[in-house]
């Protein structure tokens, strides 16, 4: 083993560059972030790479329709993208895009080394292909009715209902959610990666553990620790779905795409075959460290050569263990770069107990989030959440304020503010040269070692308890002194400046242990207290004899208003996104293809004449009208998202057609009583129905 300190490289998967960061995707990018902050803060050589994955056809197909370039959206979107994580202290050594020359090469050489090693083969295969866009189809791309259950509306590769999984060619009635065309079968030829080469390395590479001894510092009694670890591959959980998929066999995975696509040519094949946005995706961790290391001179194969002694780490959601434990790992060994240290996976993110929500707001963008609250709360609630296992994490806003409330201001910030105040008053911002119970100081600096294992183990939640359990030992002690009672009796002014030197002391030392979830509150603490950039290893010594700044508030309570913002905010986007109604969710919710219904269904639909009787604009909402229908009698509102093709003049008075037992649905501006219908694909090219004159408000549609 080396002296020097570790040497660990951390990734976060690649999010897509065909929308925003969520509040979902922030779960593993504030769970890295906080895990190599700490790396970093006991003195380790920690890099953490990311980029955007810029390929496949979700990002081209978006790309058309919003008829630009797919390098024009990507450029975009990777630029929204830095600014959210930037905006949530997310701070990663180098942020790439698969779509570069580094990854380019790279694949290249995965891709090579694993053919001329045999691992690749070729098969013509039959695939469904929509005749009308001129393109073979991604299983998600087409729909039909469930080949077990026959529920329709199904994707081609598996049913929400029965849980089957199929091929999409199973498919009863399919059709292609791009054209709405029926799709047809078509042969072409692909490009395989045997994973049942990999069949034995891949079992044992999983059931095995890392060994290594790492030379680690313990700050508390300055002494030098050499410690065995054992670290598992994978978690437990993951480790026997892994078995589990062993034991149902390892199937050669298709690593080609014809044209049109937007990626990487596979080399040296004579047609046009593009690589698999997956095939690229991983290496463009390799990609992004390469970049790095070409702005710092680092060296590449120390870190990724087949022999690197480094530490390599992925955090990853469960939702794609597959890809990060069995091909990753076996493409690296058929191209001979070194595996990863271990694979960290974690659960999903639910809002309420529930699967994040457009309609009810809870599907949260990183910005909409910023817009309306700072970052940092939202980093401290998912670290209190957050522990090593896949269990998914709730963040319940009503439990959020009042968590953070507590323990971040009630209990935290308390102890400074509650000392500040004299030191700065009686004491001209001096503090006292000793501690009056060093002791109590030394059980604080004794306590990091406990909570950096804690961190070193992503036992998040369990560090956070750790810390708020010394927060109010901390309150405690300045409790039983009672500064603000000794302070009257000029003879105890000596004890008073100790007390707060105390509490101050410590309360630093705990800002020390936040500091990797809370950076930029440990920075502002750092201006007030005017000392060196905390870190592990320099808390032993406390601040003595020294000149502190005037207290700044460091967290100021969250407002539950605040919250319900960016609640409101979220439905209001997607207001702006689709117009009031239920959203067509998926990868073309611009287009979604109706399943075939039978009369029933048609008909619980209530359909009525309405006539418009008011329509006006709404406030803050820059697609939607207000518009009042007559029923024949009965009169209702109605929210349409009509604003961008009909000024109110235009409306009032016509007749329109209505679903009259749409169940109401409350919107920020009022409750929506049903919906008008309009045919077109949106914005100026929208399209009221009228029904022809003669017909009566309150008739039925049939
Ligand atoms: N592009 C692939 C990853 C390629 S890695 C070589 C991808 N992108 S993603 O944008 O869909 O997701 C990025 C990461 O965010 C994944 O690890 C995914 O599990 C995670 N999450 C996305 N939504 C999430 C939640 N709702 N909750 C928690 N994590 C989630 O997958
Ligand atoms: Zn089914």
């Amino acid at each position: 083993m080396t002296d020097t300190p570790r040497k660990i490289l951390v990734t976060s998967a690649l999010p897509y560059a065909n929308g925003p960061i969520h509040i979902g995707h922030l779960v593993e990018y504030i769970q890295t972030d906080i895990w190599v902050r700490f790396q970093k803060l006991r003195g380790h050589e920690c890099r953490y790479v990311c980029a955007d994955d810029a390929h496949g056809t979700p990002i081209m197909l978006r790309a058309q329709a919003e008829g630009i370039a797919p390098e024009t959206l990507i450029e975009r979107v990777g630029r929204e993208h830095r600014a959210d994580f930037a905006d949530f202290l997310i701070d990663f050594d180098h942020y790439h895009s698969t779509h570069s020359p580094e990854n380019r090469a790279l694949v290249e050489t995965v891709y090579r080394r694993n053919r001329d090693a045999g691992h690749i083969t070729t098969r013509v295969i039959k695939q469904l292909y929509d005749p009308v866009k001129g393109m073979f189809l991604p299983d998600r791309f087409i729909k039909g009715e469930c080949p077990r259950c026959g529920a329709p509306d199904q994707y081609g590769d598996a049913c929400e209902a029965c849980g089957a999984t199929y091929s999409p060619t199973d498919l009863r009635n399919p059709v292609s959610a791009i054209s709405g065309a029926t799709p047809i079968e078509k042969e072409s030829l692909h490009y395989f990666f045997k994973l049942s080469d990999f069949h034995e390395f891949l079992y044992n590479w999983i059931n095995s553990k890392t060994r290594f001894v790492i030379k680690d510092h313990d700050f508390a009694t300055e002494k030098e620790l050499l410690v065995a670890r054992a670290q598992e591959r994978v978690q437990p959980e993951i480790r026997n779905k892994l078995n589990e998929w062993f034991a149902e066999g390892l199937k050669e995975w298709d690593i080609s795409r014809d044209p049109p696509y937007f990626g990487f040519r596979i080399p040296d094949t004579e047609e046009e075959k593009y690589f698999y946005v997956w095939m690229d995706a991983p290496v463009g961790y390799m990609a992004s460290f390469r970049a790095l290391c070409e702005r710092e001179g680092l060296d590449f194969d120390a870190w990724w050569g087949p022999q690197a002694e480094t530490e390599l780490y992925h955090f990853i959601g469960k939702d794609i263990i597959y890809f990060h434990a069995l091909f990753w790992p076996a493409m690296l060994e058929g191209a001979g770069f070194r595996k990863p240290t271990a694979i960290f996976a974690h659960g999903f993110l639910t809002v309420d107990g529930k699967k994040m929500s457009k309609s009810r707001g809870t599907f949260i963008k990183a910005r909409t989030w910023l817009d309306h609250l700072p970052p940092e709360p939202l980093r401290y609630y998912f670290a209190a959440k957050l522990g090593p296992g896949i269990d998914d994490i709730d963040l319940n806003l009503e439990d959020f304020v009042q968590r953070v409330n507590s323990d971040l201001v009630g209990k935290v910030v308390n102890i400074a503010s509650r000392c500040a105040g004299f030191i700065h008053k009686r004491f001209e911002d001096r503090l006292a040269d000793r501690l009056p119970e060093p002791g109590l100081y030394d059980t604080f600096v004794k306590a990091g070692e406990e909570i950096a294992r804690l961190y070193e183990a992503r036992e998040f939640g369990h560090a956070m308890r750790e810390i708020m359990a010394l927060a109010d030992a901390a309150n405690q002690y300045i409790d039983e002194q009672k500064p603000w009672v000794r302070v009257k009796d000029p003879d105890q002014a000596p004890t008073v400046q100790g007390i707060c030197t105390q509490g101050l002391n410590l309360f630093r030392v705990l800002m020390a242990y936040l500091k990797p979830v809370l950076p930029a509150m440990a920075e502002r603490v750092e201006a007030f207290l005017r000392c060196d950039p905390l870190t592990w290893i320099n808390i032993a010594e406390p601040l003595l004899s020294h000149t502190i700044a005037r207290f700044e508030p460091l967290m100021t309570r969250i407002d539950p208003d605040r919250v319900e913002a960016v609640v409101a905010a979220s439905r209001e986007d997607l207001a702006a996104e689709t117009g009031p109604a239920e959203p067509a969710t998926g990868p073309l919710a611009e287009e979604p293809v109706a399943p075939e219904i039978g009369i029933d269904d048609f008909s619980k639909v209530d359909l009525r004449i309405a006539r418009i009787l008011e329509a006006d604009y709404v406030e803050g909402a820059d697609r939607l009208l207000r518009l009042k229908l007559d029923l024949g009698g009965e009169t209702r509102q109605v929210f349409a998202g009509i604003r961008s093709a009909y000024a109110p003049e235009d409306l009032v008075g016509r007749l329109t057609v209505m679903v009259a037992n749409l169940r109401p649905r409350k919107m920020r501006f009022g409750v929506s009583e049903g919906m008008v219908l309009a045919a077109g694909p949106g914005g100026k090219d929208l399209f009221l129905l009228s029904p022809d004159t003669g017909a009566e408000p309150g008739m039925r549609v049939k």
